[in-house]
């Protein structure tokens, strides 16, 4: 459960990181034992490239600590919505860090904040969400497919977080997201294949005095049918970004660097005996021979307080007519 909060000591049941390196980054539950494919309950053994690990054993240790492998040591972390992005069991494609860290910023979340989402998916962004609105705020997440919301649901009430989210089962696009959610959010992630079907029934849970819409599409047609549609329906300050992570590697590096010594004594008249420029080993930054691909563009929308929309709509109208 340690998902809700720090704990000192890995329980029973827990969800724990386990860090080798920085490429093998794995989950593993602390338990005895676990169901195999065949349904048999059987000995909880996790392999890893150092070993295999016991884990029934990680109960009692301390999150942070250092683990023997028959082959290496690891660490036992707790578990973030980070790191379980990087180590979720993949059910659809996922939203990734860079990604989730924007749609938090840009959809202006907060502890007390409501969000709707749909597709749930794998529950990435999901675990983002519910930690940058609880305590008191709520996710209310939809996904159409039915073993996909039932896992994400058990997941989320595995990881300590089922009083912060509330699961849903529907066709949004079809069916919106029900008449209880009314005038209730404060922003509304669409993460689906028509997002523009989905955009009329965002508009109804928004809250009267307004909030934030994202729409994450890899596709720029997607993109296009979207905004098309908050315009139609009167949002505005309509962007759609593209985030691009460069990783720079620190390596040792052999430069001819200037010699300033030198180039003071050229313009002084001093003698000096060392040359203008000198091979030095140097530590320097290196940008990666290629750029991380694209993942999706992410849409962002504002829609106005009641009173300011059908104002907005004519003034989009007009917007579009030129635009034609
Ligand atoms: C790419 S996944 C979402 C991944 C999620 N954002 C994550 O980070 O794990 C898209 C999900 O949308 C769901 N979906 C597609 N169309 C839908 C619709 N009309 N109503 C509800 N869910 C839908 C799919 O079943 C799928 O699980």
């Amino acid at each position: 459960m340690s998902f809700d909060g720090y704990k000192d000591v890995i329980n029973e049941g827990d969800t724990v990181i386990l860090y080798l390196t920085i490429t093998q980054v794995y989950s593993v539950k602390a338990e005895g034992k676990t169901l195999n494919k065949k349904g048999n309950l059987v000995e909880n053994v996790f392999q890893t490239p150092y070993g295999a690990l016991k884990c029934g054993e990680l109960v009692g240790k301390y999150y942070g600590s250092k683990i023997s492998l028959s082959k290496g040591w690891g660490y036992v972390l707790q578990p973030t919505p980070e790191l379980w992005t990087i180590t979720l069991p993949h059910r659809t494609q996922i939203i990734y860090t860079p990604d989730i860290s924007m749609i938090i910023l840009q959809l202006e979340l907060c502890p007390g904040s409501i969000v709707v989402e749909s597709g749930t998916g794998s529950g990435s962004l999901s675990h983002a969400l519910i930690r940058a609105v609880k305590p008191h705020g709520h996710l209310y997440t939809f996904d159409f497919h039915q073993t996909r919301s039932e896992t994400a649901q058990e997941e989320f009430k595995d990881h300590g977080l089922g009083s912060y989210v509330t699961v849903g089962h529907k066709d949004v696009c079809e069916h919106g997201f029900g008449d209880d959610l009314s005038g209730k959010a404060d922003a509304v992630f669409l993460d689906l294949p028509h997002p523009w079907l989905a955009i009329p029934h965002a508009l109804k849970v928004l809250k009267e005095n307004g909030g934030r819409l994202c729409s994450f599409s890899p596709c720029i047609e997607q993109v296009q049918k979207s905004c098309l549609m908050l315009l139609k329906l009167g949002f505005q300050e309509i962007q759609t970004t593209e985030v691009l992570q460069t990783q720079y590697a620190v390596q040792q590096r052999h430069l001819p660097v200037i010699n300033l010594d030198f180039l003071k004594s050229e313009k002084d008249g001093s003698e000096s005996e060392k040359k203008e420029r000198e091979v030095q080993k140097v530590v320097t930054m290196v940008p990666p021979p290629s750029l991380p691909g694209h993942t999706g563009y992410l849409t962002f929308a504002t829609l106005p307080p009641v009173w300011a929309r059908s104002l907005q709509i004519s003034l989009n109208q007009n917007d579009m007519n030129e635009a034609e």
